[in-house]
């Protein structure tokens, strides 16, 4: 059975929020002056267990989902998150299984994650710089622990590693070719990012983004690059490579050159609602029916008329919309 919504696209991946907690501050993601002491994040009770989430993922695979990424806030915050990956890693069908974190913990949890079956993983690393990373994340945690964890789970074998780095104008912009060169020749896939409006409370504003044309001509100029064809149909991120060898550099263009006509992913925040996209303002909860006995036959057919309703496009209407105060935060939901 393969679910397809209102413009033909399948449901081919599923980003998987596991903890809506994180032990960063990145300004542009959970902003200190909100997420601080105060501010009620899921108690245990209301996330979903690793059974409930299990559940969840098989009826997805039901539904032709085939790829899997582990998000939080930060996964590795939650409790013995390697269990879960075992429990994902062995469902049929599912052939991607990868994680997106902010390394912080990654040094003590490579090994176990590569045991319990996780593929590959993805690492957020905004700048090297000690100063401009401090600033960003707005934590304690230096980078030189960040990067221990990139090394760890390349020795476990969960490369080629990709680091993930959204680029706000002014703010780490001037150190982009630097962090090129940083992983040029390392085997790891640097992407850059272009700074979304996600959430409510990073004040975005158009001025602050870096269009990846420019990213991309910056770069070119110091280490050229030639493109290369995606990896799969709707990959988000547009893929060059060294001239001399280098590797792979990725450019994610979500402000400048949306990608919506291809978008095949579905959101499940930790406490089981499921988001038909990232800028949605409203999931569909299906916690209620987990904890009410329903078949997985039941589940099924909730999530399959859930995404045969889906018409979601947000970055490219963008442009065409007022500003909306309600949408999700991307902690909550995943990147
Ligand atoms: P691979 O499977 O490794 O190719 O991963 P991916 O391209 O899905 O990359 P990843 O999950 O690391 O996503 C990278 C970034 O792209 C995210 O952190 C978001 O900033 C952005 N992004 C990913 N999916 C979407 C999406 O559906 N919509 C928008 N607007 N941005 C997205
Ligand atoms: N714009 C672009 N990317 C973002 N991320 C978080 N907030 C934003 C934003 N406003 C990215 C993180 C990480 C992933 C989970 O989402 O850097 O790579
Ligand atoms: Fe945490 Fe990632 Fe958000 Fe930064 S971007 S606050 S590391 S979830
Ligand atoms: Fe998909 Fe929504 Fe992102 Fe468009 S804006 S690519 S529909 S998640």
């Amino acid at each position: 059975m393969t679910a397809v919504d209102q413009l033909g696209r399948s449901l081919g991946d599923l980003r998987l929020s596991v903890t809506d907690r994180c032990n960063m501050r990145c300004t542009y993601c959970m902003p200190r002056e909100i997420f601080g002491r105060d501010y009620q994040f899921l108690s245990r009770q209301q996330m979903l267990s690793y059974e409930e989430i299990t559940r969840v993922v098989k009826a997805f695979v039901q539904l032709g989902t085939r790829k899997v990424r582990i998000t939080g806030g930060e996964p590795l915050l939650r409790r013995q998150l390697p269990q879960l990956v075992k429990m994902l890693s062995v469902i049929p069908g599912l052939e991607d299984l990868t994680l997106t974190t902010n390394g912080a913990l990654l040094q003590q949890y490579a090994q176990a994650l590569a045991d319990a079956g996780l593929q590959r993983l993805t690492v957020s690393l905004d700048a090297v710089d000690t100063e401009v990373f401090a600033a960003m994340t707005d934590s304690d945690i230096a980078v030189s622990q960040v990067m221990e964890g990139i090394q760890a789970a390349e020795a476990a074998g969960l490369g080629p590693i990709k680091i993930n780095v959204v680029v706000k104008k002014n703010v780490n912009d001037h150190l982009v070719v630097d962090l090129a060169r940083q992983f040029h020749g390392t085997g790891h896939i640097i992407r850059f990012i272009e700074y979304m409006d996600v959430g409510a409370t990073n004040g975005w504003q158009l001025v602050d983004v870096v269009p990846v044309a420019i990213l991309v001509d910056r770069i070119n100029a110091v280490m050229p690059l030639e493109p290369l064809e995606p990896n799969y149909q709707g990959e988000v991120a547009r893929r060059w490579r060294y001239v001399d060898g280098g590797g792979e550099v990725g450019f994610i263009a979500s402000v400048s050159q949306p990608f919506c006509t291809d978008c095949t992913r579905a959101r499940v925040s930790a406490d089981g609602k499921v988001y038909t996209c990232l800028f949605s303002s409203q999931g569909h909860d299906l916690r209620h029916l987990l904890r009410s006995g329903s078949s997985p036959h039941d589940l099924t057919q909730v999530i399959d008329s859930i995404w045969h309703s889906r018409k979601d496009r947000y970055s490219e209407l963008r442009a065409a919309q007022a500003p909306s105060l309600s949408k999700v935060e991307m902690s909550y939901i995943g990147g």
